[in-house]
């Protein structure tokens, strides 16, 4: 049998026709740019005199926890604010210092579960189960799979009773977690009697809802303290990014790089995330384009870029249906001074596209439900408007995203393509 075509020997692929080897020319190229790349990525856990700007959340927190360090039971809590707040940071910060400054004789246990992968109650206790044991210490065998629920549950007591006098459990994007029975179990364990070690559990999550929602039996054993994050300014998202100046070279930064990344992410929601991954695109634009210094028009560059890849995921994976209504939108405000439409204007837009490439139009109620899910993924504004006596009511959207990047994205599935050049035949408003 052959080998399908291109497998065969690496290297010949490596050389162009010129015989130059194009991945060493790559590896070999000095970065002038960072000095540390690693203190940009997304997974970096900054140390703690790199944290700036929450201070007051931190001092918050460590008070409902400060009773862990002398032995006793520390206050739950919930923790919740728009994504990139510093939630988790400060979260995982707070909980391993408290256990790096334990009494003495005092022994404080920490473990992190991210709900979003083990978000079932067995996946999560068995992740906290492995986290916390020893087995050296324990002689407790506690597989990743394979064992009931109550069973896992058995050996976690087990190992906690051996090992610690306190827990923290941190229960990150806690929202995902499929059920509420991981959380009224832990919080009732000491009262059954489970395990003698006292257990702390900080709930972080990004839906603001959620913690309203918890039902009542869960907020009456938790007892949950709140705590809210909220987004950053400017001036904090400049501060984060200044105590990281040093992921690059000395001078390669003009001046105004980081207030125009700050300015930018502080538009957009106060997430320092977005600022520091904008500060990252950035920097590794210039560096492609083997330029001196990071310059504004990187900044502009990388923050498209950005937007585009951010766009991209959130609407991966949306139905056809909802594609080509969000087309509309944009085509919509892309072609008009405007940037507010009447749905019944959207919806005729819509049909039209849907004519052309040949999709089935749905009916104006479900055209109108798919409104509402996009408005409450953050992507359009939906308002609307009584018209006073006559009863009747007006539907009124506004794309959130910049409408040339979402026709971009959207006229990239091959199922749109071409559909970005028509353009939008502007229905009459009446
Ligand atoms: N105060 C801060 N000082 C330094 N870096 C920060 C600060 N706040 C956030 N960051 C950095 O910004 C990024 C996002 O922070 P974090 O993961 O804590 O946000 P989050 O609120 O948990 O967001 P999400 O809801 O999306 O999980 C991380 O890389 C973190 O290191
Ligand atoms: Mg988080």
């Amino acid at each position: 049998m052959h080998p399908p075509e291109g497998t065969g020997s690496l290297s010949p692929s490596l050389y162009t026709d010129g015989g130059q080897d194009i991945a060493r020319e790559i590896f070999e190229q000095e970065d002038h740019i960072f000095a540390d790349k690693d203190l940009l990525n997304v997974d970096h856990v900054p140390s703690a005199e790199r944290i700036v700007g929450r201070d007051d959340e931190i001092r918050k927190l460590a008070e409902e926890l400060r009773s862990a360090v002398d032995g006793h039971s520390p206050e739950n809590v919930i923790i919740y604010g728009k994504t990139g707040t510093g939630k988790s940071l400060v979260a995982k910060h707070v909980s391993t210092s408290a256990q790096g400054l334990a009494k003495e004789g005092v022994s404080i246990g920490t473990a992190y579960i991210d709900c979003s992968t083990d978000n079932t109650e067995t996946q999560a206790i068995s992740t906290l189960a492995r986290e916390f044991n020893e087995p050296e210490r324990t002689d407790v065998d506690v597989p990743e799979t394979g064992l009931a629920t109550a069973v896992y549950y058995k050996r976690l007591w087990a190992v906690l009773d051996i090992l610690y006098d306190v827990v923290i459990v941190v229960l990150d994007e806690a929202d995902m977690m499929a059920s509420d029975d991981l959380l009224m179990k832990l919080s009732r364990a000491g009262e059954t009697g489970n395990t003698d070690a006292h257990i702390g559990v900080i709930a972080v999550s990004n839906k603001v809802e959620w913690a309203d929602d918890l039902n009542e039996r869960v907020k009456s054993s938790l007892q949950p303290k709140e705590l809210a994050f909220q987004p950053y300014d400017a001036t904090q998202l400049r501060e984060i990014m200044e105590n990281r100046r040093d992921a690059f070279e000395d001078g390669v930064l003009s001046e105004d790089v980081i207030p125009l990344c700050a300015a930018f992410a502080a538009q957009d929601f106060g997430d320092a995330r977005k600022a520091i991954d904008i500060l990252r695109h950035s920097g590794q634009l210039a560096y492609r384009q083997s330029d001196e210094q990071v310059v504004e028009s990187h900044v502009r560059e990388a923050r498209t870029e950005a937007e585009k890849d951010r766009f991209k995921e959130l609407i991966e994976g949306h139905p056809q249906q909802a594609k080509a209504i969000l087309l509309a939108l944009s085509l919509l405000s892309a072609n008009s001074e405007k940037d507010e439409f009447q749905s019944q204007l959207v919806y005729r837009q819509y049909t039209n596209i849907a004519e052309k490439i040949d999709m089935d139009s749905l009916s104006d109620r479900r055209f109108r439900d798919i409104l509402k899910e996009q408005a409450f993924l953050d992507i359009i504004d939906v308002w609307k408007e009584n018209l006073g006596r006559s009863g009747g009511i007006n539907l009124y959207c506004r794309l959130i995203e910049n409408p040339e990047i979402v026709v971009e994205i959207i006229s990239g599935d091959p199922r749109f393509e071409g559909l970005s050049l028509v353009n939008a035949a502007t229905p009459s408003e009446n």
